[in-house]
């Protein structure tokens, strides 16, 4: 994110934003003498993004979701997690819950996952960098865990760390960010009934490069916030710092609630490429989940809380 321009995509596959405006620039310029030329209007609705539709909302596929990835543990490039994190020991996993909680305690995965039904919940997927899938994720309502550790009145975070396993993970030999990856979530966003944490994908055990064996996903904040790999759970009063809100302070806030109306300071949030999908769309207030979640920031500056 850091590294890579927005909307990383192979450049044979995607017009670069710069080019993507000059070329409406000139097609505006040229319109006049285009005027009879068969196919202009076609090709102008291309470069011009489309409204945000239900029939965009198809599931990505499984090839897409799982090759087109971002896990700095792994590499920066897209298919690096899935080239590099295929021998990632995702057993035994001990995920530790401390922090203001009535039940601290370290859980083996089996334990952490077993009282609850697994939920199908198709999201759509919203990255920083303006792509986007929509993915059929298997997972448990992170809000049906938190409870069972009886959280304390005084806990107002919820801070996620994912392991830190040098020798599995060669990212981390490196200093392209501060290893562990770290997210928070307000408590009131962690118990919201969206939040959930991810145990699979289409019905399977969810692949390494996608955060195996647990991952959050919150599907009206830019994806960053979905810390793969989790082993540690920890409750606290101050608002905890991010992994991307400690590389970048002026790129990536704590919130990262997707908001067309916000730019990143290098690239727009208006609109996204849907991964598969020639056009792009228009991008919506809170990823389409403004319904849901709205009032929980109701009041607030979204722009200094971005
Ligand atoms: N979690 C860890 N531990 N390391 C990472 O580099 N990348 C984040 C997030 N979680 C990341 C991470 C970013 S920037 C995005 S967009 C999503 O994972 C990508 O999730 P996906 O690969 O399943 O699409």
């Amino acid at each position: 994110m850091l590294i890579k321009k927005p909307d990383d995509i192979r450049s044979s596959e995607i017009t670069p934003e710069r080019d993507y405006v000059d070329r409406r620039k000139f097609l505006a310029l040229a319109g006049v003498a285009a005027v009879g030329v068969a196919g202009t209007s076609r090709l102008l609705s291309v470069l011009r993004p489309a409204p945000a539709q239900p029939g965009d909302d198809k599931p990505n596929t499984w090839e897409e979701i799982t090759n087109y990835n971002n896990y700095y543990e792994f590499g920066t490039d897209k298919d690096d997690p899935a080239a590099n994190s295929q021998h990632f020991r995702t057993r035994p996993w001990t995920v530790r819950v401390d922090g203001l909680v009535k039940k601290p305690a370290d859980y083996h995965f089996e334990d952490l996952v077993k009282p609850y039904k697994v939920q199908d919940r198709t999201y759509r997927f919203r990255c920083v960098e303006a792509w986007s899938m929509v993915i059929p994720w298997n997972g448990i309502p992170l809000a049906e865990m938190i409870q069972r550790f009886e959280p304390l009145p005084s806990a107002k975070y919820v801070r996620f760390e994912t392991i830190y396993a040098p020798d599995q993970m060669p990212g981390q030999k490196g200093n392209v960010l501060p290893w562990p990856y770290v997210e928070g979530l307000r408590m009131d966003e962690a118990m919201h009934p969206l939040t959930l944490m991810v145990t699979g994908l289409y019905g399977k055990t969810l692949p390494n490069q996608d955060g195996a064996p647990l991952r959050l996903i919150v599907p009206w904040k830019y994806g960053f916030k979905g810390i793969k790999a989790i082993t540690k759970i920890s409750f606290v009063d101050k608002q905890p710092r991010n992994t991307w809100n400690i590389a970048a302070p002026d790129e990536y806030g704590f919130y990262a609630n997707v908001n067309p109306e916000v730019d990143h300071p290098r690239w727009t949030q208006a609109s996204e490429r849907r991964i598969g999908q020639f056009r792009r769309i228009k991008t919506l207030m809170f990823n389409g989940y403004a319904d849901q979640v709205a009032h929980l920031y109701a009041g607030m500056d979204l722009r200094k809380n971005f």
